[in-house]
C-alpha cells in the first residue's frame, strides 16, 4: 500500500512539474509574441509547453483510486483527427482569411468548455452548490463564445450577411435575464431538471447568435477578440473544475490577453466597446458596407515613370501599407522596392496604423514575412512625427487609415479615429485599383487634395513595374 502511495505521489509531483513548465512557457511564449522577431519562436515555446502538459496528463494522471486514464483510443483518435484537420487548415489559409480561422478555432475552444460542463454536470453527485456554479458559468460563457464565433466565422467568410433584427436588444435582454434566472434556480437546488440545464444551454446559444448577428463587418475583429477572451474565461472555469493549474493559467492568460486586445482595438478606432456592440442595433450608427458617396472633387493621376522619378530623387519615402497590400500579396515586392530605393540613397520607412488591414498586427506580420527590418516600421505617432520633411508618401492599398475626414468631419463615422497624417509630406501617391471606398464604406477626401496623385492598379503589378522603372534609371 505504502509503495502505491509513494508511486502516486511521485507521479503527481511529476505531473505538477509538467503543468508548471506548461504555465511558464505560456507566459514566456506570450511575451515573445509581442515582437515580430521573436513571435514565431514564442509560438513554438508555448506549443512545446502545451505538449508537455497534454502528454503529462495522458500518462501521469491518477484519480483518487490511483487509476490511470484508460480510454486511450478515444484520446489518441481525437488528437489525431484534430491535429490533422488543424494542421491542414492552418497550412492552407490565406493571410487575408486569418480572422475567419481565428474565429473558427476560438469557437472550438468555446465548444470544448461547453462540452466539459455538460459532461461534468452529468457526473455531479449533488445537483446544486459550488461545483454547479462553476459548471454553469463555464457552460454559459463557452456556449455564447461558440455560437458567437460560428456566426462571426460565417460573416467573415461571406456566407452570413449583417442583419439588424427588430427588437434584438430586447430579445437579448430577455434571454440574458432568463439564463440568469434558470441558472440561479438550478444552483440553489430549486430544480434538478436536466431539461432546465439544457434550456439554459439553448438560450446561451441563442444569445451568442443574436449578440453577433447585427455587428458590422468592420467591427468583427473587435468582436472576435472579445469572444476570444470569453473562451479563455470559460476554459479557466474548466481549470477550476478539474483543479488543473495549467488549464487555469492558460484560460486566464487568454481571457486577459483578449480583453486587453479588445480595449486596444477600440482605442485605435476611437470607438467605445458599447458603440461597437450596440452600434448597429436598430440602425447603422457605423457604416460598414456600402458604396462610395459621390464627391464633388476631381483627382489627378500620376504615371509609373513620374512616380519612379519622384521617388528616385526623394530624400525620404514613407510607405503606408493597408489591406490592399495584403490582398495583392505585394509584401515581397514592397521590400524589393525599398531595397532599390535605398541603393539610390533614399531613406525608406513604413508607417503602420494599428488597425491597418483586417486584424491586429496584420501589417507587421505581412512585412516581417518579407524580411522588412523591424526598425523600419514606425508606429502611428512616430510615423506622424516623421511626415514633415518627407519627400514622398506612398500609400499601398490603404484607405480609411489615411482618411482626413477622421480629423476634419465631425459627421464622419470614423471621426476621432487617429490617422496617418500623410499630408504633412511633400507628395502623396495613392496606389489602389479604383476610387472605391475602404472598409468603412466612406469617401476619402485625401484623394482629391492638391498634394495627392492616384496611381491606379493592383499593388503587386504596380510595384513590379515601379521596381523595373527604378532599376533602369
Ligand atoms: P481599407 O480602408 O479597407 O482600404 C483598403 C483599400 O485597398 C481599398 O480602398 C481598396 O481599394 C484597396 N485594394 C484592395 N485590393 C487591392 C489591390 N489588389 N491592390 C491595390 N489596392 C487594393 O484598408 P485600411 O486603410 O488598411 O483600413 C483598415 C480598415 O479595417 C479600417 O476601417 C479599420 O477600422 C478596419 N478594421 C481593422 C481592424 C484591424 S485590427 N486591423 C479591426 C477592425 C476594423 P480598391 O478596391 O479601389 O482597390
Amino acid at each position: 500500500m505504502n509503495e502505491l502511495i509513494n508511486q502516486f505521489l511521485a507521479g503527481q509531483s511529476l505531473l505538477l512539474l509538467c503543468y508548471l513548465i506548461g504555465s511558464v512557457t505560456f507566459i514566456i511564449g506570450l511575451k515573445m509574441l509581442s515582437h515580430p522577431e521573436t513571435a514565431r519562436k514564442g509560438n513554438l515555446v508555448a506549443a512545446a509547453g502545451m505538449t508537455i502538459a497534454i502528454v503529462g496528463t495522458i500518462f501521469l494522471y491518477r484519480d483518487e483510486n490511483l487509476s490511470r486514464l484508460h480510454n486511450y483510443l478515444w484520446i489518441f483518435a481525437g488528437l489525431a483527427i484534430g491535429g490533422f484537420v488543424g494542421t491542414l487548415v492552418a497550412k492552407k489559409v490565406q493571410m487575408t482569411a486569418m480572422p475567419e480561422m481565428v474565429s473558427m478555432f476560438n469557437g472550438m475552444g468555446g465548444a470544448c468548455a461547453m462540452l466539459i460542463s455538460v459532461v461534468e454536470y452529468h457526473h455531479l453527485k449533488e445537483v446544486s452548490g459550488g461545483e454547479l456554479v462553476i459548471i454553469m458559468l463555464g457552460m454559459i460563457i463557452g456556449t455564447v463564445s461558440f455560437a458567437g464565433s460560428m456566426i462571426a466565422w460565417g460573416k467573415l467568410a461571406g456566407s452570413i450577411k449583417d442583419k439588424t433584427i427588430p427588437g434584438a436588444q430586447f430579445i437579448n435582454f430577455a434571454l440574458f435575464a432568463g439564463i440568469l434566472l434558470l441558472a440561479i434556480l438550478l444552483i440553489c437546488g430549486f430544480s434538478e431538471s436536466h431539461l432546465m440545464f439544457y434550456a439554459v444551454l439553448t438560450m446561451a446559444a441563442a444569445y451568442g447568435v443574436l449578440f453577433v448577428m447585427p455587428i458590422g463587418g468592420a467591427d468583427m475583429p473587435v468582436v472576435i477578440s472579445l469572444l476570444n477572451s470569453f473562451t479563455g474565461v470559460a476554459a479557466a472555469f474548466g481549470g477550476f473544475l478539474y483543479s488543473n493549474p495549467v488549464m487555469l493559467t492558460g484560460g486566464i492568460l487568454v481571457g486577459s490577453a483578449g480583453t486587453i486586445l479588445t480595449i486596444l482595438m477600440c482605442k485605435a478606432m476611437n470607438r467605445s466597446l458599447k458603440n461597437v456592440l450596440l452600434g448597429s442595433f436598430g440602425g447603422a450608427k457605423h457604416v460598414a458596407s456600402g458604396t462610395a458617396q459621390t464627391s464633388g472633387g476631381s483627382y489627378k493621376e500620376i504615371s509609373l515613370n513620374d512616380t519612379a522619378t519622384l521617388m528616385a530623387y526623394a530624400n525620404k519615402v514613407i510607405i503606408i501599407p493597408g489591406y490592399g497590400l495584403a490582398v495583392a500579396q505585394a509584401q515581397h515586392t514592397t521590400h524589393e522596392l525599398e531595397k532599390v530605393l535605398e541603393e539610390k540613397g533614399v531613406e525608406v520607412l513604413y508607417g503602420i496604423h494599428p488597425v491597418a488591414g483586417r486584424m491586429p498586427g496584420h501589417m507587421n506580420v505581412l512585412l516581417a514575412e518579407a524580411d522588412v527590418p523591424y526598425e523600419k516600421l514606425l508606429e502611428l505617432e512616430d510615423a506622424n512625427d516623421q511626415m514633415a520633411g518627407t519627400s514622398v508618401v506612398l500609400i499601398l492599398g490603404a484607405n480609411d487609415v489615411v482618411n482626413p475626414a477622421a480629423k476634419e468631419d465631425p459627421g464622419s463615422p470614423i471621426f476621432g479615429m487617429p490617422i496617418l497624417e500623410v499630408e504633412k509630406a511633400d507628395h502623396v501617391i495613392v496606389n489602389k485599383r479604383s476610387m472605391k471606398p475602404g472598409y468603412a464604406g466612406i469617401e476619402n477626401p485625401l484623394f482629391f487634395r492638391p498634394k495627392t496623385s492616384m496611381l491606379f492598379g493592383d499593388a503587386k503589378k504596380v510595384l513590379q513595374q515601379l521596381v523595373t522603372e527604378l532599376k533602369g534609371m
